[in-house]
């Protein structure tokens, strides 16, 4: 039998925790810039690739992954929404979501970003360890060291900087001392169960239903496969509905009394989300950063998570540029304030969101007509028509 080898020496500049889609786009600028790094994801290539997660990008994401050579396949399959679709209390609303500026908002499944950054690493024989599980840091303010278990082996992987990309659940933050005191915490008691079916996308019955059994999302991923989303109880059980009992609740929430019914087809994933909000304040020591769901966590009703995560990376790619490369620490000192700057008003939006799209437990109707003034003044008023706009496509990126 071959002994395991021990690889206690693995070096590098940059230790990446993560290949989700924060860890992957920070591999791929630091490569641009010149810098080494190392990515452990715990879980299984073919796991990562199968998570279907988000959709909803932003102009700012679409851009930054067409300047880090990412963007082919999502410049060709990319679904442009130009218009945004909102029913509720039996009225429809469909808005302009192009700005002055020609930005528009683009559908492309999470899973294929993710994918594109993987090939185009693995084609440059760059290292991603799967199934590499980080269990602790070491000395995150001197020499830090990751170390890890992979293959049942203990590993250690030095570094100049360790970038925590480990997503809601990883191991990074708890690195960070007082992270415990400056974390703000919202859970909503509801989830979102989110299924992606083998049906196209109905060309009418599109975005967000508003509906009294709870709200209802219909979205896309490419022209044959649909994707949509169903508020749920926290404690909901994925086999708990048949496949036709799902379509049949999607129809009912979705009715707007056009008689439009969404595609059926078979059903290929199912996943349920709870809903929360969560903010780290502290997101840099010493050379330990943390970016995207690993600093906070926002209810996808606003589609930002991905897009905050794009946001973070862009401001650590350069932090560590200029720290290594420079030993410049001016950004690395600012870093979890230049990034709150972008993420507390993206929290702020999704939470507005969250409040006014779904049925809350116990909910009165006063509070239900609240929520109708609420989407109505977003819908109908110039005013609120450029804020819901200005606040769906993205706010600028700090310079
Ligand atoms: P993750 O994608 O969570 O990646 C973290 C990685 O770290 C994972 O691969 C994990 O396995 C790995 N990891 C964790 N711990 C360890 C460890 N100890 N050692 C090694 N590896 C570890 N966002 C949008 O912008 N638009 C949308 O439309 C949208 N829709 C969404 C819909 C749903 C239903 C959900 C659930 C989320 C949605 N989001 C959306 C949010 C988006 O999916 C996340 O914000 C995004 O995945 C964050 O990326 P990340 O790389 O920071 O974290
Ligand atoms: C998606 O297409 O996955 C999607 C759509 C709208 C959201 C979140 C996710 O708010």
């Amino acid at each position: 039998m071959e002994t395991p080898v021990s690889t206690e020496d693995i070096r590098t500049r940059v230790g990446i925790v993560g290949a989700g889609p924060a860890g992957l786009l920070l591999a791929r600028m630091l490569q641009l810039n010149g810098i080494d790094s190392v990515i452990l994801e715990r879980r299984s290539r073919a796991y990562v690739l199968s998570r279907v997660r988000a959709g909803v990008l932003e102009k700012g994401t679409v851009d930054t992954l067409m300047q880090v050579g990412a963007g082919a396949r999502l410049q060709r399959e990319g679904i442009r929404h130009e218009t945004f679709q909102l029913r509720f209390n039996g009225e429809y609303h469909r808005i302009p979501m192009v700005d002055e500026n020609g930005r528009y908002l683009t559908t492309y499944g999470q899973a294929r970003i993710v994918e594109d950054l993987i090939t185009l690493r693995e084609a440059d024989a760059l290292p991603i360890h799967f199934e590499a599980q980080v269990d602790r840091f070491e000395d995150v303010t001197g020499n830090p060291s990751i170390h890890f278990t992979e293959g049942g082996v203990a590993k250690t992987l030095r570094c100049d900087f360790i970038a925590g990309c480990d997503g809601f659940k990883g191991v990074s933050r708890a690195h960070i001392p007082g992270t415990a005191e400056a974390s703000y915490l919202r859970e909503y008691p509801f989830a979102w169960f989110g299924i992606l079916a083998d049906a196209p996308p109905h060309a009418e019955l599109r975005g967000f239903c508003h509906s009294r059994r709870g709200l209802a999302v219909a979205s896309a991923r490419s022209a044959k496969i649909s994707r949509q989303y169903l508020q749920v109880p926290p404690d909901f059980a994925i086999g708990s509905m048949t496949d036709e009992q799902i379509w049949d609740e999607l129809d009912r929430r979705m009715d707007d009394g056009s008689g439009n019914r969404l595609n059926r087809g078979p059903i290929l994933e199912k996943s349920v989300a709870r809903l929360r909000g969560f903010v780290c304040t502290t997101m840099q020591y010493g050379k330990l950063c943390i970016a995207g769901d690993a600093a906070h966590i926002v209810p996808p009703s606003g589609a930002k998570g991905l897009n905050s995560a794009v946001g973070d990376v862009r401001v650590l790619a350069e932090t560590i540029t200029r720290y290594l490369q420079k030993g410049d620490a001016q950004l690395l000192d600012n870093y979890s304030q230049t990034c709150l700057q972008r993420i507390w008003p993206t929290v702020h939006w999704s939470c507005q969101m969250s409040d006014a799209l779904h049925m809350f437990p116990g909910q009165s109707e006063f509070d239900t007509q609240m929520q109708y003034a609420t989407l109505r003044s977003w819908m109908t008023t110039a005013l609120g028509q450029q804020r819901f706009r200005e606040a769906m496509l993205g706010l600028p990126y700090p310079v």
